[in-house]
This record gives structure tokens, C-alpha cells and sequence, in this order.
């Protein structure tokens, strides 16, 4: 592959992050993801495989180093193991330091294996609770017997696991110390994300009413545990502690309280070939059109330089003023968190 062109945007961060959305469907219905009567994209409208690959090829070729396949649930898109497979090369050739997995683990019994031979190192999993009543009502329609499943599936093969949790009031504020404590014990890393006002079919007091501030998270796990602040960084934007008398780590994500945009690194393609610049803002550049209008890849390079040259500061959310500010009607499945 050519020496790559870094991409560098407006306020000279290097982007090197790529998450890319391979579905905008799900086998769940998180509440505060999806709604309950979701309409999906037509076929037509989605990056065939090939497509895909095309286009993250271009990214890699362009200073890309880490892509995180998300989705919707990226392992419900047909064929996907085609497109791990292809992505190996670059993994095999240096190209790209990691390939990896945001996913609920619905599909991890069957998916594990093949995924470890593709090159993953280690997977992301979306689990919020470990109540089984209370998964049901946050995910809607998912079977927890069968994520844990999927969980146990991805150990035994040997791959990472990260639990991410959304930290939800008043649902699931009193087991943030049971999942530390139960992570501890499987050996998995845990993250701990702020819930973000996205998607249009909340009410504007939804979020606000669940928004749990990481500081308070914190501050409770640490009347139990040791915690002292470490530079581990994984390439996301999660800050870490480390619970000194189990050596675990406990990651937390907060867009809310402790906005980390000057430091990103990434943008979004969604499984139509828009590419979102940052997730909390609307505008969006449209490499399928480059892509479908010719096989050149100089044009496709151009247009990726010409987005990412269009990459604002940061998102606006807030909560603060007992409202909530720079809302998205997108929803996250869309963009793949
Ligand atoms: P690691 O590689 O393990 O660091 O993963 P990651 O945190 O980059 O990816 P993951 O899919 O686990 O992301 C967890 C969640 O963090 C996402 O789904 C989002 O909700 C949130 N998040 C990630 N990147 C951003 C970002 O740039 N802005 C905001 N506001 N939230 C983000
Ligand atoms: N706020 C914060 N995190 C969210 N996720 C989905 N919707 C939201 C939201 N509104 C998380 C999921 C998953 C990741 C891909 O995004 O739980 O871990
Ligand atoms: Fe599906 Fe993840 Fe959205 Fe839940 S958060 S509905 S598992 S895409």
C-alpha cells in the first residue's frame, strides 16, 4: 500500500479512528437506542460488501489504524465474516494496528471463533444490567441468557472482553458495584458510558431524568475500592482507573461531564457511506456517491480529505439549565455509538 496521507482536520487532530456501521439493524431494541417500531434502510441503499471494504481500504490507505465495526448489531448484517476476512489483510500487512467489535453479543456463540482467526484481539459488548428483568426492559427484545452465552463464547476464544454499561438512573444505579465485582472476576475491563440525547422519540425530560454523572459513579465505586487514575488509553475516549487491590480497570466515557472532544480521533461511517464527522453534529459527507460514480480511488481519497477538513471542534450536548442542549433526532444505531 502507498504511503499513507494523514488526515489531519481543522484543529490538527490526526484521525486515525475509523468506526464503521455495517447495519442499521439490531435483534434488540434499546430504549434509549432505538424505538420500538423501527423502519430499516432498503438493500439498495446500503455499501455492498465489496463496497465496504473499497472504502475502508481507502481510510486505511489514508493514515486509518484502528476500525471498530458497529452497527446497529453488526454480526445480524449478512455475510459480515466476508468483510472481517478481507479486513485481516491490512492487519497482516501492518497496515492497521486493530480490528475490532462493538456488538450486544447476541451472535458471539456462533461469531467468536471466526472472528478471533480474522485477527480480532478483543471485542466491546454492550451490557448495561445483569438483572435479568431489568435487561429486558432496557433492551426490549433481547435474550439474556443467550448474551451470556455470547460472552462466555468470546472468552473461550480467547478474546478481550470490555464491558460497556450506559449508566442509567434510576435502573441501573444500584449494581454499577456488582458489575465491577462481577467483571473482576471474569477478568473483563469495564466502561462506563453517559447517556446521550439521541434519538427523537424521547420526551426532553427521558434523558435528562436517567442522566447519571460519571463523578457519581465514581465516587460511589470509590467508597468501596481503591481508585487511582491511570494513562491507559485504548485509542477511545475513555478515561481509566485502576481498583488497586484487583489490578482491574474501570473505563468512563463522559461526553457530559467532561467533554473529551479535543482530543478525538475518529469519525463514523454509517452503512450507507455517509460519513459523519462527529456524532453530536448533523453534517455529513456522502462517499457513496463518490464511490458508485467512479472506480477511481483519487476521488475517493479527495472527498475523505475534503470531509475530514470539515470536522468541527465538538459536540453540544448539555444538560445543565434543568434542560437538555444540542439534542440529535438521530439515532444512535444510526451512527453506531
Ligand atoms: P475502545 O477501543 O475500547 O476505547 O472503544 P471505544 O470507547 O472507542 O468504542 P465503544 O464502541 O466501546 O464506544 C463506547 C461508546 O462511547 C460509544 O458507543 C459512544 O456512546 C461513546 N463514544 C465513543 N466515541 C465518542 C465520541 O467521539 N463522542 C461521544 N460523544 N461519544 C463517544
Ligand atoms: N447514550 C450513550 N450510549 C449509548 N449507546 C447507545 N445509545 C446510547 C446513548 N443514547 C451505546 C450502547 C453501546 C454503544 C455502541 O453505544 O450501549 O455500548
Ligand atoms: Fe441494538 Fe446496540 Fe442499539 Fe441496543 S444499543 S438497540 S444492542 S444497536
Amino acid at each position: 500500500m502507498q504511503d499513507p496521507t494523514p488526515l489531519i482536520d481543522p484543529f490538527a487532530r490526526a484521525i486515525t479512528y475509523l468506526r464503521v456501521s455495517v447495519t442499521d439493524r439490531c435483534d434488540f431494541r434499546c430504549v434509549y437506542c432505538m424505538s420500538e417500531n423501527m423502519t430499516f434502510l432498503p438493500k439498495a441503499e446500503l455499501l455492498s460488501l465489496e463496497e465496504l471494504d473499497r472504502l475502508c481500504t481507502r481510510f486505511i490507505a489514508n493514515g486509518v489504524k484502528k476500525l471498530r465495526i458497529t452497527g446497529g448489531e453488526p454480526l445480524v448484517r449478512k455475510g459480515i465474516m466476508t468483510f472481517f476476512d478481507g479486513m485481516s489483510r491490512h492487519l497482516a500487512s501492518g497496515a492497521l494496528s486493530e480490528l475490532t467489535l462493538t456488538t450486544n453479543a447476541s451472535q458471539l456463540r456462533r461469531f467468536a471463533n471466526p472472528l478471533a482467526d480474522a485477527g480480532l484481539k478483543r471485542v466491546n459488548i454492550s451490557l448495561d444490567t445483569l438483572n435479568e428483568q431489568k435487561f429486558k426492559d432496557i433492551t426490549r427484545w433481547g435474550r439474556f441468557a443467550q448474551v451470556m452465552d455470547g460472552i462466555d463464547a468470546a472468552d473461550e476464544a480467547g478474546l478481550k472482553i470490555k464491558i460497556n454499561a450506559v449508566a442509567l438512573k434510576g435502573t441501573n444505579d444500584d449494581e454499577a458495584l456488582h458489575m465491577v465485582e462481577w467483571c473482576g472476576q471474569r477478568g473483563f475491563d469495564i466502561t462506563f458510558i453517559e447517556v446521550m440525547p439521541m434519538g427523537e422519540d424521547m420526551g426532553d425530560g427521558m434523558r435528562l431524568d436517567q442522566f447519571w454523572d460519571l463523578d457519581d459513579v465514581r465516587a460511589h465505586l470509590g467508597a468501596h475500592m481503591t481508585l487511582t487514575d491511570i494513562p491507559h488509553s485504548t485509542g477511545g475516549p475513555a478515561r481509566y482507573v485502576r481498583v488497586e487491590e484487583t489490578g482491574q480497570k474501570i473505563g468512563f466515557i463522559t461526553p457530559l461531564s467532561h467533554n473529551f472532544c479535543e482530543s478525538c480521533n475518529r469519525v463514523r461511517l454509517t452503512c450507507t457511506g455517509q460519513l459523519f464527522m462527529c456524532l453530536g453534529q448533523e453534517d455529513e459527507a456522502d462517499l457513496r456517491r463518490v464511490l458508485r460514480e467512479s472506480p477511481d480511488d483519487a476521488a475517493l481519497d479527495a472527498a475523505i480529505h475534503a470531509a475530514i477538513a470539515r470536522k468541527p471542534k465538538g459536540h453540544d450536548f448539555d444538560y445543565s439549565r434543568q434542560g437538555v442542549g444540542g439534542k440529535m433526532t438521530r439515532h444512535m444505531s444510526h451512527t453506531g455509538g
